[in-house]
């Protein structure tokens, strides 16, 4: 039986995005972004934009009830009753301790979390180098994955744009974010053996390849 929830740990610019849009397209699931809902209620200007904008800017996490909430709800949507994919949550351990109330609380069972693994020095030119289509979501770079047309997307000519916090200094703060709030939830889905691990540094489409199956599969 294929485990519901499927967790994508890994650091800013890992290739969570990349990987999980995959995965749900080939699933069948949502793909479930704590980041882009933030970002949506930023650019709406929404309380809870407002009270997230500072935070992101900042490269720091938003508060943990914040996020669960609007996790809670979202999971609860009928089109992620058959599973779904949560993409860059949990990020903390009370995070990851909500899911698992969650998921027990609505009998779906443990989740199964891959870990994305890339080496450090190449995070920050796949950050720098990230366009996003304004449209789709298809997320390119500049430098591994350029589109045909310079700032258009292949696939509807949506407008391509970078992230605001995809500058230096922010990135370097979401780094230092991961490393002490996140990395941590690695050891604790290993101790539970609900860890799956990938490697990160290979091309999207070679990571994609095994890992779909696999997960068809978990
Ligand atoms: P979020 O949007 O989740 O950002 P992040 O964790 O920093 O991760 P990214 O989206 O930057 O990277 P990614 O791993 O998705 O990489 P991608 O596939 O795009 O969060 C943003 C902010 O929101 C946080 O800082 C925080 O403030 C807040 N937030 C969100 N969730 C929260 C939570 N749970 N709790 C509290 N606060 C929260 O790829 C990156 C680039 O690399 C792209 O250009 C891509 O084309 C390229 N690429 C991808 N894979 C490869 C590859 N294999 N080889 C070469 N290039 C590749
Ligand atoms: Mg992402």
């Amino acid at each position: 039986m294929r485990a519901q929830a499927l967790i994508f740990l890994g650091a800013p610019g890992a290739g969570k995005g990349t990987q999980a849009r995959e995965v749900s397209k080939e699933l069948g699931i949502p793909q479930i972004s704590t980041g882009d809902m933030l970002r949506e209620a930023v650019k709406k200007g929404t309380p809870l934009g407002l009270e997230a904008k500072r935070k992101m800017e900042a490269g720091e996490l938003v508060p943990d009830e914040v996020v669960c909430g609007i996790v809670e709800e979202r999971v609860g949507q009928p089109d992620a009753a058959k599973g779904f994919v949560l993409d860059g949550f949990p990020r903390t351990i009370p995070q990851a301790q909500f899911v698992d109330a969650m998921l027990e609380r609505k009998g779906r069972g443990n989740p199964l979390a891959v870990n994305i693994r890339v080496d450090e020095d190449v995070l920050l030119k796949r950050l720098t180098g990230r366009r996003t289509c304004s449209v789709c979501g298809e997320i390119y770079n500049v430098h591994f994955n350029p589109p045909r047309v310079d700032g258009i997307c292949d696939k509807d000519g949506g407008k391509l744009l970078e992230r605001a916090d995809d500058n230096e200094t922010t990135i370097r703060q979401r780094l230092v974010a991961y490393n002490n709030q996140t990395s941590p939830l690695i050891d604790y889905y290993r101790k539970k053996k609900l860890l799956h691990e990938v490697n990160g540094n290979l091309e999207p489409d070679q990571i994609a390849r095994t890992l779909i199956p696999f997960l068809k599969g978990a």
